[in-house]
């Protein structure tokens, strides 16, 4: 008789910290994993492994790494106490930035590994537990990661995210993007076109096609032509059962007018964009290095909105960027007013070292940045709560997702992105269902079904 081995159960704990593109690159952590034997656990106390999986855009968010590894340390000192192991790994932007330096400072850490790296996983995996000492690989390799990487396995659920695009060459002064993602590099058609149709095969009915500069996204078609980002969002249109396809992030300088057509074209386009802008002085984009100018931008948003009429955009700010003066931050508040955002994220200039703005002179004092940023989140607020109270009494379509908080409640997502809740049945969940909207919250809504006989026996 042969017998099949089966690898023991392990258990696994991963930490996310960013942007979207690190939520699917743990996923992808823990498909190349479970091979040998690594079942996810909510909690780091019960994990055989922990992986962190950091970003480094801003300094807080590398310092919060910091933090969670000394944590981390008295709990694997806990654990070998009762002779029980638990690997410590740190992977994403902040591991590719700091290298060896995480192990100087965190020498507890078994495995350090940058973004492009996960497929060589297992095998750190298994030097680690071999040798003493840190496995580290910030490689940047020739073969990518994508082709060695298994088929994604579990289902991401009824929205998806599925990374088309990674890395940046556009090098803005402020960003370490370019240094710890690398080079632009975009997947195949063929590639994408599969893992779509798997995700929708598991229950995805919105795709978000992820890149740090996804719009600037040109694959390889099978005809051996190609493609352009609209293209792909043509085809990923035609795919039964996906009602909704999203792309995330976009610079203005690759928003095309074929891309911004699209928006008009492309029903299943969610009416909702995100496109940083960062900075509403041309004098500050210039030192941004971004490429476009604040008409640039206007021209952009009131073209989507003409395609699109109820197009909601979101943005990126920078406040304090090194050389920023009063009269650029009052023309950055006057962008805001005259394109209205429905959603935004605003931070202060953060020094990230390496960067070309982190030696520049003139860093603006730590007090203005505060006084700036509180002054454009204000405005933001406004306009954040002016579209939610603007959706209060509409109808429109919610993709359930998961279980409210309460009895009896479902949670989906508006076609702008807004959280929602209803009353309803939990067969809701997984497809879409026309709602109206009955109150709004600081960041959520409250919805009533319509049609709900309809929906019942759907
Ligand atoms: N300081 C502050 N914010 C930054 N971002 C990127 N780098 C920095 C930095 N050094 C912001 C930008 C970007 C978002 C993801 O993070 O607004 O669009
Ligand atoms: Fe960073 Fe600019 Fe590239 Fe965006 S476009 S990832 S902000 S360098």
């Amino acid at each position: 008789m042969t017998s099949v081995s089966v690898p023991p159960r392990k258990r696994l704990y991963i930490r996310t910290f960013g942007c979207q593109m690190n939520v699917y690159d743990s996923g992808r952590m823990a498909d190349v994993l479970a091979p040998l034997g690594y079942g996810p656990v909510e909690t780091p106390e019960e994990a055989d492994m922990v992986i962190l999986n950091t970003c480094h855009i801003r300094e807080k968010a590398a310092e919060k790494v910091f933090s969670d590894l000394g944590r981390l340390r008295v709990m694997k000192e806990a654990k070998a106490e009762q002779g029980q192991q638990m690997v410590l790994a740190v992977a994403g932007c902040v591991a590719q930035a700091e290298g060896k330096e995480i192990v100087t400072r965190a020498p507890w850490v078994d495995i350090v590994l940058g973004p492009q790296t996960y497929h060589r996983l297992p095998e750190m995996v298994a030097r680690a537990a071999r040798a003493a000492g840190a496995q580290i690989d910030t490689d940047f390799p020739v073969e990518t990661k994508f082709d060695l990487l298994p088929a994604p396995q579990a289902s991401q659920g009824p929205i998806a995210f599925l990374t088309i695009q990674e890395g940046c060459d556009k090098f803005c002064s402020f960003c370490v993007v370019p240094y710890t993602r690398g080079a632009e590099f975009s997947r195949p058609v063929a590639a994408i076109m599969a893992e779509a149709k798997a995700l929708v095969a598991g229950g995805a009915r919105e795709i978000a096609l992820l890149g740090q500069n996804v719009n600037a996204w040109h694959g390889e078609a099978p005809d051996g032509s190609t493609w352009g980002l609209t293209r792909l969002l043509y085809a990923l249109a035609e795919l039964e059962n996906l009602p909704r396809i999203r792309y995330t992030t976009s610079h203005p300088r690759d928003m095309d007018a074929g891309l911004i057509r699209a928006h008009g074209e492309i029903p299943q386009l969610m009416p909702f964009l995100h496109l940083p802008v960062q900075s509403g002085s041309d004098r500050v984009l210039e030192a941004m290095n971004r490429g476009h100018k604040a008409d640039m931008f206007i021209r952009i948003c009131d073209e989507l909105r003409e395609a699109r009429p109820d197009m909601a955009l979101s943005s990126d700010f920078i406040v304090g960027h090194p050389g920023e003066k009063p009269e650029d931050h009052a023309a950055t508040m006057t962008l805001v007013e005259r394109v209205g955002f429905a959603l935004a994220y605003s931070f202060k200039y953060s020094q990230r070292p390496g960067t070309p703005a982190a030696g520049q002179p003139f860093q603006v004092a730590e007090a203005i940045k505060d006084e700036r940023l509180q002054e454009l989140q204000a405005l933001l607020r406004i306009q954040q709560d002016a579209f939610n109270e603007s959706c209060v009494g509409q109808e429109c379509e919610v993709l359930f997702t998961g279980p409210g908080r309460h009895p009896g409640q479902v949670m989906g997502r508006t076609p702008w992105l807004q959280p929602v809740h209803a009353l309803g049945p939990a067969s809701l969940i997984g497809g879409t269902a026309r709602v109206r909207v009955a109150v709004r919250f600081p960041n959520s809504l409250s919805a009533t079904l319509l049609d709900q006989k309809e929906l019942a026996c759907a």
